[in-house]
């Protein structure tokens, strides 16, 4: 059985946006089939208007350092849809007009810190809080649970970090990963049949990784289609026993 409703929060950045681009091409695909109606995106937009459209894909405008909005956001899909098969959150930032990641110590400054806990950390317990709802009314099974994921990063393992540097990023990336942890727990003893995970991309071409990619080796800077397919595909093959997973774009599990 294959999900029937996503939700993609992030849907014009880099990854997420082709994730939304391929789910609504698997959604054209099955045009023509008697479950045509059931078939549904949903996508978030922060600041930039979405480019693109298609039957069955819906926008929504969502900030994720707003509690509120995202409590509207939920509150818009319940009034088109009595339940969501998968959220998937692409939300991310590394670095802003102001600020770029730290390379040492005395660059961690308190507002782009917490800007990073915020957007990268916070928001995905925000969401989880304002969307659990939809989630459980998903009619899915073990083998085809419910999907919770966040693209979380390698730099949030702490014991994988061999480099230093990024502390806003790296801290805030390992702060989700705890987050998601802890709800795959909680959930897993309330909500069977959701599973939560937390994913690591690849090294993407996308904004947020353009001024980071000098030293990335030759075939292993991913478009963000491939890295959205891998991902896809991985989520495709979860079931409800591997929540609280951390794995990478080839479903390969990363230490915490
Ligand atoms: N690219 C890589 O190599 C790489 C590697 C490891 C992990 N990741 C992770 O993968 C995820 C996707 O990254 P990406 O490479 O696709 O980056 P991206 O192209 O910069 O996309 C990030 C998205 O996050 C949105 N966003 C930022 N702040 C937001 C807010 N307050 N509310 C709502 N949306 C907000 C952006 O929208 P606006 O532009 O409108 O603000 C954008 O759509 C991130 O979690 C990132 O940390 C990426």
């Amino acid at each position: 059985m294959n999900p029937k409703t996503y939700l993609i929060i992030g849907g014009t950045g880099g990854i997420g946006q082709a994730m939304v681009k391929q789910l609504v091409a698997t959604t054209a695909k099955e045009k023509g089939s008697k479950e045509e109606d059931n078939i549904r995106v949903f996508a978030t937009y922060h600041r930039r208007i979405p480019d693109f459209e298609a039957d069955n894909l819906h926008w929504l405008q969502m900030d994720v350092s707003d509690e509120n909005s995202i409590k509207q956001a939920s509150e818009a899909i319940e009034k088109q849809s009595p339940h969501l098969d998968w959220i998937i959150n692409c939300v991310g930032l590394l670095h802003t007009d102001k600020s770029q990641p730290e390379k040492a110590l005395r660059q961690v400054e308190t507002d782009f810190f917490l800007q990073n806990m915020q957007v990268n950390a916070l928001a995905g317990l925000l969401i989880a809080k304002h969307f659990r709802s939809l989630l459980a009314k998903s009619t899915r099974s073990n083998d085809h649970p419910a999907i919770f994921a966040t693209i979380s990063a390698r730099v949030g393992s702490i014991s994988d970090n061999q480099m230093g540097g990024w502390y806003s990023y790296r801290m805030s990336k390992a702060a989700l990963n705890m987050g998601m942890k802890n709800l795959s727990i909680e959930w897993g003893r309330a909500l069977k049949d959701v599973c939560v995970v937390v994913m690591q991309p690849g090294t993407v071409n996308t904004q947020l990784s353009a001024p980071f990619q000098a030293n990335v080796a030759d075939g292993h800077l991913f478009s963000p289609a491939y890295s959205a397919e891998c991902l896809l595909e991985v989520l495709t093959g979860m079931n409800a026993s591997q929540s609280g997973s951390f794995v990478d774009w080839a479903g390969e599990s990363i230490p915490w």
